[in-house]
C-alpha cells in the first residue's frame, strides 16, 4: 500500500487546519486508498531556518526525521492555511530545509480558510516554492472554507459526503501520479 504523508503545518495558538489532518487521516484509513501518516509541525519545533539539512555539521534529529519521512514518501498532502494570501512561515521554514527529497515527489494541496474562499491564493504561492524544487505538484479539488463550522474538533466534517467525495477525487488524483511515476522508474 502506497505510504502518504499529511502536512499539517499550523503552529498557531488555537489552530484549526489541523482538523483537516486529522479527517484525511482517518479517511485513508476508513477507505483502505494508502498508508497515512501527519507530520504535526506542533510537534516538531524547528528553529528558524538558517541553512538546508545538506549543509548542517550536527542537524537535530527532528530534522533527519522530517527528512527520512518526506523521502520514503509515495506522496504528501499538504494542508495548508492561507496567512495574508501565503502560506505560513512555519510551512516555508520546513520546506527549505529540504531539495532533493522534494524532487519529483508527488504532493497535493488542501488549502484551508475560515472564511468563504477557502485559501485559494495559497496554492500559487506553495506551487510555485515546490516547482523550483523539481517536486510534481498534483492538482486537486479538496478546498475546506468555513473551517470553524466546517469540521467538529475531531476532525468530522459537518457534511461528511460532500467532502469525502471531493477527498477521494484528491487521492485519486495523487495516486495516479504516484503509479506514472513508479512506471517512469521500472
Ligand atoms: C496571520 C493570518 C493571516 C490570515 N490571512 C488570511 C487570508 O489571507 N485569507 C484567508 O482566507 N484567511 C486568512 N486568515 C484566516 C485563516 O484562514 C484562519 O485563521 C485559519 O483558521 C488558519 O488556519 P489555522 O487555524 O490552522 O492556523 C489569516 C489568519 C492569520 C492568523
Amino acid at each position: 500500500m502506497k505510504q502518504i504523508v499529511i502536512i499539517s503545518p499550523s503552529v498557531r495558538k488555537g489552530r484549526k487546519s489541523h482538523k483537516v489532518a486529522m479527517y484525511l487521516k482517518n479517511f485513508l484509513e476508513e477507505t483502505n486508498l494508502a498508508k497515512p501518516e501527519i507530520i504535526d509541525f506542533m510537534k516538531y519545533n524547528f528553529p528558524i531556518f538558517h541553512e538546508r539539512l545538506e549543509y548542517q555539521d550536527s542537524p537535530s534529529p527532528e530534522i533527519i526525521g522530517f527528512s527520512e519521512k518526506i523521502k520514503s514518501a509515495d506522496g504528501v498532502v499538504i494542508i495548508t492555511p492561507e496567512y495574508n494570501g501565503g502560506y505560513p512561515a512555519s510551512l516555508k521554514n520546513a520546506i527549505d530545509l529540504l531539495t532533493g527529497e522534494w524532487r519529483r515527489k508527488p504532493v497535493a494541496f488542501v488549502p484551508v480558510s475560515d472564511g468563504n474562499f477557502a485559501g485559494s491564493q495559497v496554492i500559487i504561492s506553495l506551487q510555485f516554492t515546490l516547482w523550483k524544487l523539481g517536486a510534481i505538484t498534483v492538482p486537486g479539488p479538496l478546498r475546506i472554507p468555513n473551517i470553524i463550522t466546517a469540521f467538529d474538533e475531531s476532525g468530522i466534517p459537518a457534511d461528511k459526503s460532500a467532502i469525502d467525495k471531493k477527498a477521494l477525487n484528491l487521492i485519486k488524483e495523487l495516486l495516479w501520479y504516484i503509479e506514472a511515476k513508479s512506471r517512469m522508474s521500472e
